[in-house]
């Protein structure tokens, strides 16, 4: 149901006289026939896709960065709230739905996407419309020898992850995605476009990894692009629990952290034929011969083989990580074909101590009794060698890798959400013995609105949203919550879980 507020009219009123050259291609209300479909264009997670699901008066899908403009001024001045989307990952929807029952609109920036490479300086500019793929395949356009390190799920978009952080398979060489930024361009609450030497350096650090939708609208990033060697190799094995596993998993805790950074590898754990199975994928920086040394040396236990590697270019690997486009050519990439789309949950923890080999055996029960995914990625390398108070991302050294949870259905309605709901919050708490403490550390990427949030999305406290911000942030939340008060004190960027305002008396 659309609930009319005069500030809605005020808004409708304000954006169609300050874009009225081609706002029909622009502004979208429920009257319009393409309303519907681009509002559904890049929601991916279906719980938030109900017919009850709170919905935008209008979207605006900007061409420039005036119109960006526009629709900031035009918000502020009746006093409605703006979900940005880039990509439309957010686990729990912010990006296009709102919770406290509050007209707003949805900013969609997915025209808002060129990709410009400097091969020659090794930066390029990326649009926040950009999805990590395109960024991904630009850059190889230009040079085999030039990456990016992003998340593996080709069809985020870079706005959300920017902003988050950005968690890859290079992440040991390189860091995150936002370690890697150099510049930004960025839409204040006064409707201005600020550079990272008008915005200064606190802004600068807030908006590289203190979660989306907090400070502004990030239009564009000015990143730093790293080597990549022509070939690298990948390989993927599966092993069931019978096959020893455990042990391998257990082993895995002490090797995939401390290993040369140029290898990356992962574990995907799912319930399988009353089992559970443990996938195990892989990134290395150069050839399957070096690879076969390193892990000959220090993980033989894997029983890697020389047949199961596959050398490729970086681009390829990208392609070969991305799940849905494994087997397809680096040209799906810039394809934006709709991807399979189901209802999920998903929950994060970080471990710093390997969890002993009798616990991971509890742990597969309770994930074969709930129908959960454990998708496992390691730290360590140059993510241990950033301080952790450089960006807003805090958990860097000492923790050997983080934990997603992921529960994922198909059946629609209430009570299977709530079924699956309930069995991943059980598996989560059952996890506390193992992970990290004081706080119980969260990625904010991995959007978990579990851990605190608020009814009325824009009144939060600072005091109320220490609960939640310190998971996410640690003592760097504080320093967020100071960003925001001096660039946003009337907290007009708001979400349920957005950063709150701290103003310190003088
Ligand atoms: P979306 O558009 O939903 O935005 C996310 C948040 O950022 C929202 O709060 C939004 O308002 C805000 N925002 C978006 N654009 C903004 C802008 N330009 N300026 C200011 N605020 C903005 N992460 C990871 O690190 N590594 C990984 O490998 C993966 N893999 C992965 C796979 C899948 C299938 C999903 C669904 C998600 C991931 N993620 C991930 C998590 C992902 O990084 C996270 O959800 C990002 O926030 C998604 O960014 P989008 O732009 O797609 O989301």
């Amino acid at each position: 149901c659309f609930f009319i507020s005069t500030s809605s009219n005020e808004f409708l009123d304000c954006i169609s006289q300050t874009i009225s050259a081609n706002s029909s291609n622009v502004i979208f209300t429920p009257n319009n026939t393409s309303y519907h479909t681009i509002l559904q264009s890049t929601i991916q997670n279906l719980r938030f896709n109900t017919t009850t699901t709170p919905k935008p008066l209008a979207i605006i899908t900007p061409l420039s960065y005036s119109h960006v403009q526009s629709t900031v001024i035009c918000g502020v001045k009746s006093g409605l709230n703006i979900r940005t989307r880039s990509g439309g990952h957010d686990y729990e929807g912010l990006s296009y739905t709102s919770f406290d029952h509050a007209p707003f609109i949805v900013l969609d920036l997915t025209q808002l996407r060129s990709v410009t490479v400097d091969s020659e300086a090794k930066t390029a500019w990326v649009e926040s419309g950009a999805t990590l793929g395109e960024l991904s395949y630009y850059v190889s356009q230009k040079s085999n020898l030039l990456g990016f390190p992003t998340g593996e799920c080709t069809s985020v978009g870079v706005g959300g992850q920017l902003t988050g952080g950005g968690y890859g398979t290079m992440a040991r060489k390189y860091g995150l995605s936002a370690d890697n930024v150099i510049d930004a361009l960025v839409v204040d609450v006064k409707g201005r476009i600020l550079d990272r030497d008008s915005m200064g350096e606190d802004l600068f650090w807030a908006i590289r990894g203190g979660g989306g939708a907090s400070f502004g609208i990030v239009l564009s990033w000015k990143i730093n692009l790293v080597y990549v060697p022509p070939v690298v190799t990948v390989f993927s094995l599966s092993k069931t629990l019978d096959a020893d596993a455990t042990r391998l998993v257990y082993k895995w805790q002490h090797v995939a952290y401390n290993i040369t950074e140029d290898l990356f590898i992962n574990l995907l754990i799912s319930p399988i034929n009353n089992t559970m199975r443990v996938t195990i994928n892989s990134l290395f920086l150069g050839t399957a011969e070096e690879l076969m040394k390193v892990v000959s040396d220090e993980f033989p236990e894997l029983g890697l083989q020389e047949k199961d590697c596959r050398e490729m270019s970086w681009i390829e690997s990208v392609v070969y990580y991305s799940v849905y486009l494994r087997g397809q050519s680096v040209d799906a990439l810039i394809e934006r074909r709709p991807w399979p789309k189901d209802y999920y949950k998903f929950k994060s923890d970080y471990v710093k101590e390997p969890i002993p080999e009798q616990a991971l055996e509890e742990i597969w029960k309770w994930c074969l009794e709930a129908n959960l995914i454990l998708a496992i990625e390691p730290h360590g390398g140059k993510m241990s060698e950033i301080d952790e108070t450089a960006t807003p991302y805090p958990h860097r050294e000492g923790n050997l890798y983080i934990i997603q949870y992921v529960m994922r259905w198909d059946e629609e309605g209430f009570n299977a959400t709530e079924k699956r709901v309930a069995a991943i919050r059980s598996v989560y708490e059952k996890m506390t013995p193992y992970v990290s403490k004081n706080p119980r550390e969260a990625y904010v990427n991995f959007r978990d609105l579990d851990l605190g949030t608020s009814y009325n999305a824009c009144s939060t406290s600072y005091k109320q949203s220490l609960r939640w911000g310190r998971k996410y942030f640690k003592d760097n939340f504080k320093r967020l919550a100071m960003v925001k008060g001096i660039f946003d004190p009337t907290n007009f960027f708001c979400n349920e879980q957005s950063i709150p305002p701290l103003i310190l008396p003088r």
